[in-house]
């Protein structure tokens, strides 16, 4: 378990810009590489997001070599692969619907290096554990991929942050990725892949619904 704290500089450091000039890019510098002590340095920053009774049910498979790119094309339909093509990488964010049994190492950690007492994690062991282990593999689903929803905005915004710009993509058959990726099927789910990369067009500046129209108010 780690601290998370920034290992570089951020590039962009304005939130307004990080967040709301973010939009879908789709046409990338194929010659702009991000090396992998980066890209592991914004899954770091990224996996600061919450999740559920801190399970951290995400995972990610970086493709960015020509024999990745390979593999993915074998599973991604024809209008992404723009993006798969020019990006410096695709992340795929997966859902692992058996974090849950490394869930005592977690929180065993956490009263070791003092953050909360034993009282605190035993309590959280008592309320949670059980749930977890006679849950429904649609609840593990469910709740593993909300983990991994929340992982992949933040690393959208990460990589803005980084002086990249993202596509996130779930135009692919679901059925495929997982195993093609050389994962176990039966625990990890695809959530959504994201391309990575420096970007070379200006993105469509893509309209929203009011707010007004999507709240209701109790
Ligand atoms: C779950 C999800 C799946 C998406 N899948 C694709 C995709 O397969 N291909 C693509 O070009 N864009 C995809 N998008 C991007 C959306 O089209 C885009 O986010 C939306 O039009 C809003 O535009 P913006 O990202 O520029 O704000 C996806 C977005 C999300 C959140």
């Amino acid at each position: 378990m780690t601290t998370t704290t920034l290992d570089q500089q951020l590039v962009l450091n304005d939130f307004s810009k990080v967040m709301f000039e973010r939009h879908s890019v789709r046409k990338f510098n194929p010659d702009k590489k991000i090396d992998r002590e980066e890209l592991q340095a914004m899954i770091k920053e990224a996996t600061t997001a919450p999740s559920a009774c801190n399970l951290q049910s995400w995972h990610f498979v970086v493709v960015d070599t020509p024999e990745g790119k390979d593999k993915a094309k074998s599973f991604m339909m024809k209008f992404n692969y723009p993006q798969l093509d020019s990006c410096a990488a695709m992340i795929f964010v997966l859902g692992d619907t058996l974090s849950y049994q490394s869930y005592r190492d977690v929180w065993n950690k956490a009263a070791e290096e003092g953050r909360i007492t034993p009282e605190k994690r035993d309590e959280v062991f008592k309320t949670f554990l059980p749930l977890y282990e006679s849950a429904t593999p649609e609840f593990l689903t469910m709740d593993a991929t909300i983990d991994a929803s929340m992982a992949a905005m933040q690393l959208m915004l990460v990589a803005r942050a980084h002086g990249y710009d993202t596509n996130p993509i779930a135009g692919y058959a679901a059925d495929k990725v997982v195993q093609t990726l050389g994962l176990d099927k039966t625990r990890y789910v695809p959530v959504v892949a994201l391309a990575v990369g420096e970007a070379a067009e200006t993105p469509i500046s893509s309209a929203r619904y009011t707010a007004a129209e999507l709240t209701d108010f109790l």
